[in-house]
């Protein structure tokens, strides 16, 4: 048996992946596709954007959520850091896996005011809150300083554009083997070719749903 798949976390994940595709934005239909497109690829403009989203889920994909379980219970992850943590989906999994290899933390960021409080909304009624410390702003600040010294693994899921910007802040603190999963990549051509050029120490490939899994190299 594991956290993740009994109470009261597994109704509550069933619950709130419910919940989210039944979320919708006033604000982001008024905007055409073209707009969505530049703001999604824009290093400047990502708080416009995700004001806009501030309604939306936008939660990993259930598989994702188990695949991201997998990953921090194999690597018997004990620190975790998050960029982009919504209102919770995907860190109610990682702290799932951080329950399941004996404790240890997960620092989420977010900058939506009303995300967090949801987010610790649920991480109180999933039984993991002792685990999960959300920093609320911009994660370039909050995540520029006071990280754990060694990082098992990093989920980058916030602003496409600044996934390598998120990358250089934790970089010196994973560990060797550490795991980078970064989703949605289609959008983040730098952080690919970034993670994939041999020189920078990971080993990294493509994977399910749009996903690019990086290993820091030793
Ligand atoms: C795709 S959602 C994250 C979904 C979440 N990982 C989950 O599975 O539930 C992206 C979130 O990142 C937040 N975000 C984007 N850029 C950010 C930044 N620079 N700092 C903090 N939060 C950011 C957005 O407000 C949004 O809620």
């Amino acid at each position: 048996m594991t956290t993740l798949t009994t109470e009261p976390l597994a109704s509550l994940i069933e619950r709130l992946y419910t919940q989210a595709s039944a979320a919708t934005s006033p604000m982001l239909n008024s905007v055409s596709g073209e707009e969505r497109e530049r703001l999604m690829h824009s290093k400047t403009e990502y708080l416009k954007l995700y004001e806009m989203l501030k309604d939306l889920w936008l939660p990993v994909s259930r598989d994702t959520g188990k695949l991201l379980y997998m990953l921090a219970r194999n690597i018997k992850a004990k620190a975790i850091v998050e960029f982009g943590t919504s209102f919770g989906m995907s860190a109610l999994h990682l702290a799932a896996a951080l329950r399941d290899n004996g404790g240890g933390v997960l620092i989420g960021s977010e900058f939506e005011l009303s995300k967090v409080e949801m987010a610790r909304h649920h991480f109180v009624e999933g039984g993991v809150s002792d685990l999960v410390a959300i920093r609320q702003g911009d994660a370039l600040v909050t995540l520029a300083s006071d990280l754990p010294e060694s990082i098992d693994l990093l989920l980058l899921d916030g602003a496409k554009a600044l996934y390598g910007d998120v990358l250089s802040l934790v970089e010196k603190h994973l560990k060797p083997g550490a795991l980078v999963v970064a989703d949605n990549t289609d959008y983040c051509p730098e952080y690919l070719a970034y993670v994939r050029a041999p020189q920078n120490g990971y080993l990294s490939v493509p994977f399910a749903d749009d996903i690019e899994l990086s290993m820091r190299l030793g």
